[in-house]
C-alpha cells in the first residue's frame, strides 16, 4: 500500500512538474510577416500561474484579450495588473506605453517585444501596435499551444523584435454573397488575419446571389433577397442579423480588425431587384439568382426611389459598422437597361450628361455625398473611374493596377486588387504562392512622390466557387502568407526559398487551428518539345522536394503509376496522368494533360489576327502543339480570340495524304464564350491556289449555360496536301440575349488538326 502511494505521489511530481524544454529554437524561421529587426539570444522563458499582465489603463482591453488567449490554451489564468507606473517587475508580461515609436517607426501599429529571462515587454505607441506585438508574441508559442492543450506553462525564446509594417491597408475581401459563411467562420478568419498581421476585414454582403445583411426597414432585403433557388429547386441561403454583425465588429475591434462592409451599387443587385423590383428601370418581378456572372438588370438611376432606398440602407449599415470607409461596389454594371428606361434618359437630359457612364458617375457621387454628409468615405471599385471620378474616392483597383495608378496620379488613394496576383479565388494554376510572394503593390511606372497614394492591397475571395469553409481555407492558405509578407514586410529583395521555409513552419500552426490549407503551387509542369511531327515531354516539378510518377492512358496501356523517365516521348493521342507526392504525402489532385497526336503537329502557322495575351496557349505554336485544352478556361491550353475571326494558314512542310480537318472549341456563355457558328476549310498544294475542303456547322446552342468541349472536322477520302486554311467568324458582339449584349465574345480554340 504504502509502495502505491509513492508510485502516485511520484507519478503527480512528474505530470505537474513538466519540466520539457519546448520552444522555438529558431525564431526568425517561424514569423509571417518578417519583422524589421529581430535578434535571438539562447534561452527561454516561461509563462505559468506566477506570471502577471501589468498595463496601464489605456491597453487594458489588449490586456483582457492577451489573458483570454493564454487562458484557452492554460491550466491557469495570468492575473492582470492595472497601474499607471509600470513597476520593474519579474514575471510579467508588460504592456508599456512607448510614445516615441509610432514616431520613429513611422506607424501606429509600430510595435517593440523584448522577452527576457524575467519578463515580457510590449511596447507600442498606440493600442493597435500593442495588438500587432500580441500577435507576434502569439506565434512564438510551439504548435500546440494553438490547439489549445492545456498546459501549465509555456515556454517562449529570448528575442528583441522591432516592427512595423510598410502598408496601411493589408486586406482580405471575404464574399458572404455568393456563398453564405456562419458566424463562427467569420470569425476565425478575423482571428487568422490579425495572426498574420493583416489588418482589413472587406466584408462583400450584398450580391445577385443573396442580399445577407438584416435592414430594419427593408425586411424584404433578408425574407426574400438572402435565399435563392438551386438547380435541383432546394434553397439555399442565409444572412447576418444585426445582433450578429454587432458581435462579429465587436470580434474585429478586439484585435484592431477594421470592417469594410460593400454595399453593391449599381450592379450586382439582383437580390434586392428581387426583394423590391420597383427599384429597377423596368419594374419586372427578377428571381435572386442561382448562377455566376454579371446581370442586366441593376438599380434605376432616373429614379428618386433608389436613391432613398440605397440611403436609408446605407445609414443602417453605417450605424453598425464604425469603419472610416464604405466600400459601394460599383463594379460591373452593364448599361443595357439604362439605355432603354425613359427615367434614365431623363436624368442624363435634366443633369446634362453626356452618356450612361457619366450617369453611372452621377450615381456613384451621389451615393460619396452621403456618406460625406456622415463622416464616411467611399472605396469603389475601378469602375468608378469611368465617367469622371469623384476627387475624394478612394479606388480599388482589380482590372490590373492601371485604375490604382490613374487614382495615385491625381492624388487619390489607390488599393490594389489586380486579378493578376490578388484573386485567390483562382486556381494554384494561374496564382500561385511564388507569384503573390512576387507582387508588387507599388507599380514601377508610378512616379516615386505618388508612391504614398498606394495605401496596400486586399486579397479578394469571390465565393463563386468557395461552397464551404474547407474550400475557403484551402485557397487563402498558404497564399495569403505571401500577401501578409508583401504588405506588412515589402521585402527590397525577395528570396522566395527563405520565405518558402518559413512557409513550411507554419503549417503545424494552421492544423493545429484546424485549417484545412491548400497547395503552395501546381507541383509539376509538362515542357512539351515539338520535333518534327512528334512531341516528347519533360516532366518539371516545382520544387526539388516534390517526387512524381506517371502513367499513360491511352488505348491498350497499362494502368500503373511509374516513375518518369527524363523524356516520355509519345507515340499515340491520349492523357498524360502525373501524380506528385510531398514528404511522402500525397500533394494535390493528379495532373491530366490530353495530347492529341496528328500530322500538323509543329508546322508553321500563321495567323491573320492575333490571339489575346490572357490566353495563349503555348504561343505562336499552340494550335498546332497536340495539347488539347479541358473544361478548365485557364489550364493553359485554349487560346482565346477577343472580338476577332479565327483566319489562320498552316503550312505542313511538305505534301502529305490526308483525310480529316478539323478543331477543337470550347463553349462558355457564361463567360462570353462561343464556338463559332460554322467553321470553313480550305486546302492547298502550292499556297496560292485553294480548294474548298467543306464547312462544318455547331451543333451547340449558344444560349446553353453549361461548359462545353467541340470538335468540329471534315472527313474526306484521301487528297494530297500541303498547306490548311482556317477560317472561324467571331461574332464580334455579344447577342441580344445575352446580359452582357454587346460587349465583346471570345473564340476558345485549343488545336487545328489534321490526320
Ligand atoms: C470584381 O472582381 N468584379 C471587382
Ligand atoms: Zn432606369
Amino acid at each position: 500500500m504504502v509502495k502505491k502511494v509513492i508510485v502516485v505521489l511520484c507519478l503527480l511530481a512528474l505530470i505537474s512538474c513538466e519540466t520539457n524544454i519546448d520552444f522555438r529554437e529558431n525564431v526568425a524561421s517561424f514569423l509571417i510577416p518578417k519583422p524589421l529587426e529581430l535578434t535571438q539570444t539562447e534561452g527561454f522563458t516561461s509563462i505559468s500561474i506566477n506570471t502577471k499582465i501589468v498595463t496601464t489603463q489605456d491597453f487594458i482591453d489588449e490586456a483582457n484579450y492577451l489573458q483570454k488567449l493564454i487562458h484557452e490554451s492554460s491550466n491557469f489564468s495570468v492575473d492582470i495588473i492595472v497601474t499607471n507606473e509600470i513597476p520593474i517587475t519579474e514575471n510579467a508580461i508588460l504592456l508599456v506605453n512607448n510614445s516615441k515609436l509610432a514616431a520613429n517607426l513611422n506607424s501606429e501599429e509600430s510595435y517593440k517585444l523584448t522577452i527576457s529571462k524575467s519578463k515580457i515587454e510590449i511596447e507600442g505607441s498606440t493600442t493597435t501596435g500593442i495588438m500587432r506585438g500580441i500577435q507576434t508574441l502569439r506565434q512564438l508559442f510551439v504548435d500546440e499551444f494553438h490547439k489549445n492543450i492545456k498546459r501549465n506553462e509555456w515556454q517562449l525564446p529570448l528575442i528583441t523584435v522591432k516592427d512595423s509594417p510598410k502598408f496601411r491597408h493589408r486586406g482580405m475581401l471575404f464574399d458572404s454573397g455568393r456563398h453564405f459563411f456562419e458566424v463562427d467562420v467569420v470569425k476565425k478568419y478575423i482571428d487568422l488575419l490579425a495572426l498574420y498581421k493583416m489588418n482589413v476585414f472587406h466584408w462583400h454582403l450584398t450580391e445577385d446571389q443573396g442580399w445577407r445583411i438584416a435592414i430594419e426597414k427593408y425586411p424584404k432585403l433578408t425574407e426574400i433577397g438572402a435565399f435563392r433557388k438551386q438547380k435541383d429547386s432546394s434553397i439555399y441561403g442565409g444572412f447576418y442579423t444585426k445582433k450578429q454583425v454587432q458581435e462579429i465588429v465587436a470580434y474585429a475591434t478586439e484585435r484592431h480588425i477594421t470592417v469594410i462592409p460593400e454595399i453593391e451599387l449599381p450592379g450586382h443587385s439582383l437580390a434586392a431587384l428581387a426583394a423590391y423590383p420597383e427599384l429597377s428601370c423596368t419594374g419586372n418581378t427578377v428571381e435572386v439568382t442561382n448562377e455566376w456572372g454579371i446581370f442586366k438588370d441593376i438599380y434605376c438611376a432616373g429614379n428618386e426611389q433608389t436613391f432613398i432606398f440605397l440611403e436609408d440602407v446605407l445609414t443602417e449599415v453605417m450605424e453598425l459598422f464604425p469603419s472610416e470607409y464604405i466600400h459601394i461596389g460599383g463594379d460591373e454594371a452593364p448599361k443595357l437597361r439604362w439605355e432603354a428606361c425613359a427615367k434614365c434618359q431623363k436624368r442624363i437630359k435634366d443633369e446634362k450628361l453626356a452618356n450612361e457612364h457619366e450617369l453611372q458617375s452621377y450615381f456613384i457621387q451621389r451615393i460619396e455625398k452621403f456618406l460625406h454628409k456622415n463622416n464616411r468615405k467611399l472605396i469603389g471599385w475601378d469602375e468608378i473611374l469611368e465617367g469622371g471620378l469623384s476627387p475624394t474616392a478612394t479606388v480599388q483597383s482589380w482590372r490590373g493596377v492601371k485604375g490604382g495608378i490613374v487614382a495615385a496620379n491625381n492624388n487619390q488613394f489607390a488599393i490594389m486588387s489586380p486579378t493578376t496576383h490578388c484573386y485567390f479565388d483562382y486556381g494554384i494554376g494561374t496564382t500561385d504562392l511564388e507569384k503573390v510572394y512576387n507582387f508588387n503593390p507599388i507599380p514601377a511606372e508610378l512616379a516615386p512622390e505618388k508612391h504614398q497614394y498606394i495605401i496596400g492591397s486586399e486579397c479578394n475571395l469571390w465565393s463563386e466557387r468557395i461552397p464551404d469553409e474547407e474550400n475557403l481555407d484551402s485557397k487563402v492558405f498558404p497564399r495569403i502568407f505571401a500577401m501578409s509578407e508583401v504588405l506588412w514586410s515589402y521585402p527590397k529583395e525577395k528570396y522566395f526559398n527563405e520565405f518558402y521555409a518559413r512557409v513550411q513552419n507554419q503549417y503545424g500552426l494552421l492544423e493545429a487551428k484546424n485549417v484545412k490549407y491548400g497547395l503552395e503551387f501546381v507541383p509539376v509542369s509538362l515542357k512539351s518539345t515539338l520535333n518534327d511531327d512528334k512531341v516528347q515531354i519533360e516532366v518539371v516539378t516545382k520544387h526539388e522536394s516534390f517526387k512524381t510518377n506517371y502513367r499513360w492512358n491511352c488505348e491498350d496501356c497499362d494502368t500503373i503509376f511509374r516513375e518518369a523517365p527524363a523524356i516520355i516521348a509519345l507515340n499515340k493521342s491520349g492523357v498524360l496522368e502525373i501524380e506528385t507526392f510531398k514528404n511522402g504525402k500525397k500533394y494535390g489532385d493528379n495532373l491530366l494533360q490530353g495530347y492529341q497526336l496528328h500530322k500538323a503537329i509543329n508546322s508553321e502557322i500563321k495567323q491573320e489576327n492575333l490571339y489575346n495575351d490572357v490566353y495563349k496557349a503555348s504561343g505562336e505554336k499552340g494550335l498546332v502543339d497536340g495539347e488539347i485544352g479541358s473544361k478548365k478556361i485557364r489550364d493553359g491550353n485554349w487560346q482565346g480570340f477577343l472580338g476577332v475571326d479565327i483566319d489562320c494558314v498552316i503550312d505542313l512542310g511538305k505534301e502529305k495524304e490526308v483525310t480529316e480537318i478539323g478543331a477543337n472549341f470550347l463553349h462558355k456563355q457564361l463567360s462570353w464564350i462561343l464556338i463559332p457558328r460554322n467553321i470553313t476549310i480550305q486546302t492547298s498544294v502550292d499556297g496560292l491556289t485553294w480548294k474548298d475542303w467543306g464547312t462544318v456547322e455547331s451543333k451547340v446552342d449558344p444560349k446553353n449555360k453549361e461548359v462545353i468541349l467541340e470538335t468540329l472536322s471534315k472527313i474526306k477520302s484521301v487528297e494530297k496536301i500541303r498547306y490548311v486554311k482556317l477560317f472561324a467568324e467571331n461574332l464580334d458582339q455579344l447577342p441580344e440575349w445575352h446580359d452582357f449584349y454587346k460587349g465583346k465574345s471570345w473564340i476558345f480554340i485549343d488545336e487545328i488538326f489534321v490526320n
